[in-house]
């Protein structure tokens, strides 16, 4: 049987992880990242197309193409969950199992991260795992594919 496709997002300045406020994000690289997910993904016999962008109008592109074509989205919006509703608007029209994956507790830090749109298309929110948010989020959406089938 095929495997099902779960592509997994990443938003502004995760190309910069690694580098970036590493007292915060830590420092495993994006590509630590996406082997993280390539392992998670055999564990769970699932299939990952896994990217990144910092432009919100390739997001929401992204977002669009997953439609008729995955099974299910991990998405880290970073910034953009907290700004944008292009990309809420995206994530309710494609009908996915959402999960949203944030590396640090968003709750614990400055109060305009503590509200983010992408929240109300997600079937659930991961924050403050680091990057394993990642592979526990990959196991929520495969336990929903095969649990709705
Ligand atoms: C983040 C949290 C966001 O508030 C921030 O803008 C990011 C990263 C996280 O993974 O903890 O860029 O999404």
């Amino acid at each position: 049987m095929k495997r099902p496709l779960i592509v997994v997002l990443n938003g502004p300045n995760l190309n910069m992880l690694g580098l970036r406020q590493p007292e915060i994000y830590g420092e495993a690289t994006l590509d630590d990242v996406e082997q993280l997910c390539l392992q998670a993904a055999e564990r769970l016999d699932v299939t990952i197309d896994f990217r990144q962008t910092n432009g919100e109008g390739e997001l929401v592109s992204w977002v669009q193409e997953c439609r008729g074509r995955a099974s299910g989205i991990v998405i880290n919006p970073a910034a953009y969950g907290h700004t944008s509703i292009a990309l809420l608007d995206a994530l309710l029209a494609v009908e996915l199992p959402v999960i949203e994956v944030h590396m640090s507790n968003i709750h614990r830090r400055e109060a305009f991260r503590h509200h983010t749109y992408v929240s109300q298309a997600a079937r659930g929110v991961i924050c403050g795992l680091g990057i394993r948010g990642y592979a526990h989020a990959l196991q929520a959406v495969a336990d929903m594919i095969e649990d709705e089938g």
